[in-house]
């Protein structure tokens, strides 16, 4: 460790690497700097002196160390990490990595016999075990937040049961939905994207340690003892699998680049639904700002954020893929470069819950905006086909007649200036079309009922909707 511009923390010797046994240790400044990366990973000090902690008590388990000085270290680790919590133990930007700071500090604060605390490990099994501890953390700590932001879609699903809306394909309108049922599609993705995390969470935590440098160790060690005192389901089967697997950072980033994706999708829609073109919903000030120059602007630029963002989010998964593919086994200082953009993809995508936490549950649904904006568009000409199918018709025949009867709205509404939909239509108009249709006609293609009557299972009526949020609700 060489002292930083802050100066050297606890009057270490700088000049001596802990490593330096073939080598003199004595390496250019610049190759220090390159190779730090405790920058990046002094955000596991936790999860490193927890695991150091669990490895001294096997090693005394194992008689490998006394308990006397299984004791003292472990106090010792204990003392660091309360220090460090309450930033009384600075964290040195210009030491290696965390793993060789906090083994430095308690070796200059226990003398001797704190250098057994390295005993049946290597720094290849001991960084996979801390990033699995905190990765494992991180998931739990996602799924709580995307667990709060379906809370959030159920309620407001539950106040928009009735709210109807238009529904689209190719952002074209399609047909009558209600908003609960519109919202209720992105509870269900977070809703997959919290199984994929448990899933994940399986492939997490096994537990690399024991596996030393690579090949194992000849010390009579105790994996399964050390595993279960971390709380881990199983142990890694080969040695040189646990130092070189990083499938779970691959994974996780990838499961971080589906939710990303969930939320661009979601944000796109809040830009779209709240330009004034559109209006179906506004976002409370507290996430919106205004422009310097154009006063009547109200840009949703959260949600513009959480679609930029997503780039990145993505990079990090290929950044990862591109990182291993060419890696020979086992371990590979390359793999150093795997917690940068894992921790980038944890941060980002937890800041993005959060911020869609609290602009959804803000945000004002325009109910009466919505529904006028439903009358425009024919979204109940497939109903009116059905209409004709109830009749007696073929469905082919009465697709036709219903595409007639809207391109006819169409036409008047050009010519006269007016708006003819099928709701206003006269009834010698449509008899024009087919002398099938009757005044029931009106009451059937009513948007309400159009709702009402997409009972098939997943489908927009409110029993639907009830069982929906029934299904979130677990
Ligand atoms: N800082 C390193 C990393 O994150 C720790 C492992 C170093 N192992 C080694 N053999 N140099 O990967």
């Amino acid at each position: 460790m060489r002292g930083s511009a802050l100066g050297a923390p606890e009057g270490m010797d700088m000049s001596k690497k802990l490593w330096a046994g073939r080598t003199s240790g004595k390496t250019n400044i610049l190759a220090d700097e390159y190779n730090s990366s405790i920058k990046i990973d002094k955000r596991m000090y936790k999860e490193d002196i927890e695991g150091s902690i669990a490895h001294v008590a096997m090693l005394s388990h194992c008689n490998i160390i006394k308990k006397a000085e299984a004791k003292k270290i472990t106090d010792a680790l204990i003392k660091i990490k309360k220090e460090i919590e309450l930033g009384k133990l600075k964290i040195d930007d210009s030491a290696e990595d965390i793993h060789m700071f906090i083994e430095e500090i308690l070796t200059k604060r226990i003398g001797e016999v704190g250098k057994k605390l390295h005993t049946a490990r290597s720094r290849n099994d001991q960084v996979a075990l801390d990033t699995r501890l905190y990765v494992r953390k991180e998931i739990i700590s996602i799924n709580f937040l995307l667990d709060k932001l379906i809370e959030v879609i159920i309620d407001i699903a539950d106040n928009n049961r009735e709210t109807i809306m238009p529904g689209f394909t190719h952002l074209q309108k399609a047909q009558a939905v209600t908003f609960a049922h519109y919202i209720l599609a992105y509870g269900m993705m977070y809703k997959r994207d919290m199984e994929r995390l448990y899933d994940l969470y399986k492939r997490v935590n096994v537990s690399p340690i024991g596996a030393c440098a690579l090949a194992g160790t000849t010390y009579k060690t105790d994996r399964r003892y050390e595993a279960k005192l971390l709380d881990f389901d199983g142990l890694s089967e080969n040695s040189i699998d646990a130092v070189s697997d990083r499938d779970f950072i691959v994974e996780f980033a990838s499961d971080l680049s589906i939710i990303a994706m969930h939320l661009s999708r979601q944000a796109e829609e809040l830009i779209i639904y709240t330009s004034s073109e559109f209006n179906y919903i506004e976002l409370s000030d507290e996430f919106t700002t205004g422009s310097s120059i154009m006063p009547q602007k109200k840009n949703s630029d959260m949600a513009e954020l959480v679609r930029g963002k997503t780039g990145r989010v993505y990079g990090n998964l290929i950044t990862i893929l591109t990182i291993l593919k060419g890696l020979p086994l086992a371990y590979n200082k390359d793999m150093q470069e795997d917690k940068e953009c894992i921790f980038d993809s944890i941060d980002t995508v937890k800041k993005s819950i959060e911020i869609f936490i609290h602009m959804i549950k803000s945000m004002k649904i325009h109910k009466d905006r919505m529904r006028e904006d439903a009358l425009v568009g024919f979204i109940n000409a497939t109903d009116l086909a059905d209409y004709l199918v109830n009749k007696g018709m073929a469905f082919r025949d009465a697709y036709k007649v219903s595409g007639k009867i809207v391109n006819y709205c169409i036409e008047q509404s050009v010519a006269y200036d007016k708006q003819y939909t099928l709701e206003n239509l006269l009834l010698e108009t449509y008899k024009k079309f087919s002398k099938k249709i009757d005044r029931d006609v009106y009451d059937f293609i009513k948007l309400e009922n159009c709702v009402m009557k997409r009972m098939s299972l997943g489908g927009t009526s409110p029993k639907n909707i009830d069982r929906q949020i029934e299904f979130l609700s677990k």
